[in-house]
């Protein structure tokens, strides 16, 4: 896997390691993370995912991406943009992972806008999917802010998703993006 460095205002995106596998347990074991969630994330399972995800052979560009608070390098959250395991003809699907005391300030917003800004501007990906519960109302409202539109509803990592789908024209653009 291999994806770039991204700067917003307050975060740098950059590729997951083998090493952000304790700090992506404690984003993944926490309860509004569990509950929508297809299985119970343990130590070990989140190690076999890391592994997985550094190892994978994507189109270079996409993989998963760890976002560090710029101020003080701290693991801030997880996104990815990389071919959807859940729909049939694969749709690049990205999702947005904040840890609780980063929530309530627009940063999966933020880092989500400059992933679609990668995929759009440097990949010239035609559309990027989200699969988002139903019941996720916080994660329905970032989808909504950075101009997805639901495309329809189904069962999807186990249960009922709404698939979003945004495309560059329709997408926000990223005004504060630096790089
Ligand atoms: C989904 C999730 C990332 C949303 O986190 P979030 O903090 O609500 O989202 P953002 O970082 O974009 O912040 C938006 C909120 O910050 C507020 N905010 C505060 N300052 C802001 C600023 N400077 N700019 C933008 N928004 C700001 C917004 O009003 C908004 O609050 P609201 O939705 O109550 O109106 C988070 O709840 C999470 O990690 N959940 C668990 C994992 C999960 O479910 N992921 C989704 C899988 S599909």
């Amino acid at each position: 896997m291999w994806v770039p460095e991204l700067l917003t205002p307050r975060l740098r995106l950059r590729p997951l390691r083998l090493a952000d596998s304790g700090d992506l347990y404690e984003l993944l074991r926490e309860p509004a993370a569990t509950r929508f969630l297809p299985f119970e994330p343990t130590p070990e399972l989140v190690w076999e995912h890391v592994l997985e995800s550094v190892a994978a052979r994507y189109t270079p560009g996409m993989g998963s991406f760890v976002w560090e608070e710029r101020e003080t390098g701290r693991f801030v959250g997880h996104g990815d943009l990389r071919p959807s395991q859940e729909t049939e003809d694969e749709r690049i699907e990205t999702g947005w992972y904040l840890m609780r005391r980063y929530r309530g300030r627009g940063l999966a917003v933020e880092a989500t806008r400059a992933i679609l800004r990668h995929a759009f501007r440097t990949m010239d990906l035609p559309e990027v999917i989200a699969l988002v519960h139903e019941e996720n109302e916080a994660s329905r409202r970032v989808a909504r802010r950075l101009g997805f539109r639901i495309e329809q509803c189904g069962t999807y990592y186990g249960g009922p998703h709404l698939l979003y789908t945004v495309d560059s024209r329709s997408g926000q653009q990223d005004p504060e993006a630096v790089q």
